[in-house]
């Protein structure tokens, strides 16, 4: 969704920074780009529909004057089509005041009737230009920025994260969210404000994070946090642990394949440091803050995601059944809000989200508390939504995930909640040490056999399947147990970057409806590992062959049974198989990626998708 990023420097040009942090934000899925700079003339204002080339070939063409405060913006289309007139920043009538915002201003157009009445002229069809000329308006009366903004936000309803700056006060920002995300950015040569840390990380790592319903005053070594009463509080620095680096590509030439091929890193950061080996237990951070009484006070978990987080959530519930004999629920959580209430208190809800920021999850998250639950977040993002509100938390620690279709957060979330269910099963009492132990011991066997999956023998397979479902218009992709979870999301990956037509469905399900479709232009992508759905499997695949349909299977290494029933064969390690999903996910990524590759699609920012959905 849009992307914000503001600075202020001590001296010199800062635009060119400012256009390098609105980059690292593309990921978040955009249709326009603008930027606006204070001179000693006034605020000027550059914007351009389409990438941010188009806004630099546009600078490039017109000029924009040096100077050390801009703010600029990437806009993801809500109110009004993309074009430049709705391209962000936008300036009140007058030229004076200038503001960029993400989110939704739910009555902008009461209030814009209303400012059009009192001779307010409109050139967009935004509601941000109904915010900017409200915050204009507010500032003729009470002469603060500060003061106007916030009585601009009394009068709107919606979701907004907002940066604005006045010709009347030069050298200031005042910054504002409510459900959307921006952070703060404190560093030697500037002060700067953006919608994510990997957007400053090449300015500064040390960061304040701004609540829902507080605003802020940047100024040039100092940053006054206001909570939604208007009282100044003090906000803790939040020193960042990722690198510029991390953000970067790398020398990949999609961020999706180098957040591929680091997933056995991913199983390094996100686990290895949690062994408690001698107990066959894992020790999460103080941020988990559950202890084993407690663990053994919950009778039910509750798993709550979006897209590719709500695939792990399935498999969190599968593993928490499995080893701690709990039961559990796995919920879409933009589905939560209008379930009936039931009692909370015997429940520990379980929230994932990579960003941490994911607008239906938040919800859910903030309607389970209002019901007395408490939440569990697994997320990737420190200092993000999540991260703060949710009453107990586990990071995952994979780095930033850049392209907008999930990989390696997939990968630790799933890492993540595999060590959850031993860490809940040992409180439980329900595994010994010596099962920990072996449950660990398992994890720690991964890492080796990982590397097989990025060998040359399996990348031709995969190229070849690859080469025939980049000429398909729709298939299926089947998988049972720990593997159903793994075929919904190989079936998300190839639709997201592909555009191809993909469903996951366990596999018993196909004889009831979706056989149908079966003939021999239509692929069958089958998940047929070790497991106790083996034989089932097979019995699916003969299904698919009867009816001629073409059939590419992920089976384990040497698997002569599953060769014969298959057109196309992805061979994979064989593991425990709880662990089978962290295997098998990588060639269906893989998979997609080279279809989409095929095809030219647009990888990193597949068409109408963002990154982080931060509207419901
Ligand atoms: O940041 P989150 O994990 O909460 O995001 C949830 C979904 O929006 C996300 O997984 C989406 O489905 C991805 N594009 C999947 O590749």
């Amino acid at each position: 969704m849009c992307g914000i990023v503001a600075a202020l420097a001590r001296e010199g040009n800062i635009g060119p920074e400012v256009i390098s942090g609105l980059k690292t934000l593309e990921y978040r899925g955009y249709d326009s780009a603008g930027i606006a700079v204070m001179t000693d003339d006034g605020i000027l204002v550059r914007r351009k529909m389409g990438k941010i080339r188009a806004l630099e070939s546009e600078l490039a063409a017109n000029g924009l004057p040096p100077s050390s405060q801009a703010l600029a913006h990437t806009r993801w289309a809500t109110h009004g089509v993309p074009a430049d007139r709705n391209a962000h920043p936008h300036t009140d009538d007058n030229g004076k005041v200038v503001v960029v915002h993400n989110g939704i201003i739910e009555n902008y157009a009461e209030l814009r009737a209303e400012l059009q009445q009192r001779g307010h002229q409109f050139r967009s069809d935004t509601d941000t230009e109904v915010l900017v000329n409200l915050i204009a308006s507010n500032l003729r009366q009470s002469g603060s920025l500060h003061a106007a903004v916030r009585q601009a936000l009394s009068q709107v309803h919606g979701a907004y994260a907002i940066v604005a700056m006045s010709e009347c006060e030069p050298g200031r920002f005042v910054v504002a969210r409510m459900d959307s995300p921006l952070v703060v950015g404190l560093g030697a040569d500037g002060t700067y404000a953006a919608s994510d840390m990997p957007a400053l990380l090449h300015l500064t790592r040390d960061f304040l994070i701004l609540e829902n319903g507080e605003t802020a005053v940047l100024e040039l070594d100092h940053c006054q946090v206001y909570d939604p009463a208007g009282q100044p509080v003090d906000r803790v620095v939040t020193r960042c642990d990722w690198t510029p680096e991390q953000a970067e590509k790398g020398g990949y030439p999609h961020f999706m394949l180098k957040e591929i091929e680091e997933q056995p890193d991913v199983l390094a950061r996100t686990a290895f440091d949690r062994f408690h080996d001698s107990e066959g237990d894992v020790d999460f951070e103080a941020t988990f803050a559950l202890d084993d009484a407690e663990l053994r006070y919950f009778s039910r978990l509750r798993f709550m995601a979006m897209g590719t987080s709500l695939h792990s959530a399935m498999l969190g519930q599968m593993m928490l059944a499995e080893l701690a004999r709990l039961p559990g629920e796995t919920l879409n959580a933009s589905e939560f809000l209008y379930s009936p209430e039931l009692k909370e208190t015997d429940a520990l809800t379980v929230i994932i989200s990579q960003s941490g920021e994911t607008a239906d999850s938040l919800r859910a998250m903030r309607e389970v508390k209002r019901r007395g639950g408490r939440v569990l977040g697994v997320c990737n993002v420190q200092g993000s939504t999540l991260a703060r509100e949710a009453d107990h938390l586990i990071l995952t620690h994979c780095g930033p995930e850049v392209g907008v279709a999930s990989t390696k957060a997939f990968f630790g979330q799933i890492t993540a909640l595999y060590l959850l269910a031993i860490r809940i099963g040992r409180a439980r009492r329900v595994l010994a040490p010596s099962a920990g132990r072996q449950l660990l011991a398992a994890l720690r066997g991964l890492r080796p056999k990982l590397d097989i999956l990025f060998g040359a023998e399996l990348k031709a397979a995969v190229e070849q399947a690859a080469d025939y479902l980049a000429s398909v218009n729709s298939c299926l992709f089947l998988g049972r147990g720990f593997n159903f979870p793994i075929a919904l999301e190989g079936a998300l990956k190839l639709k997201e970057i592909s555009y191809i037509h993909a469903e996951g469905y366990p596999a018993g399900e196909m004889k009831h409806g979706p056989i149908a479709l079966i003939d021999a232009q239509f692929p069958v992508i089958a998940l047929a590992t070790p497991g106790r759905t083996y034989e089932k499997m097979i019995s699916n695949l003969q299904e698919v062959r009867a009816r001629e349909g073409k059939v590419i299977a992920l089976c384990a290494q040497g698997d002569e049974r599953i060769a014969r029933e298959a057109d196309f064969l992805l061979q994979v390690p064989e593991v425990s198989e709880l662990l089978q999903p962290l295997v098998n996910v990588i060639p269906l990524q893989q998979l997609s990626y080279q279809v989409a590759l095929k095809l030219g699609r647009d990888i990193d920012q597949p068409r109408n998708l963002a990154k982080s959905v931060t509207v419901e």
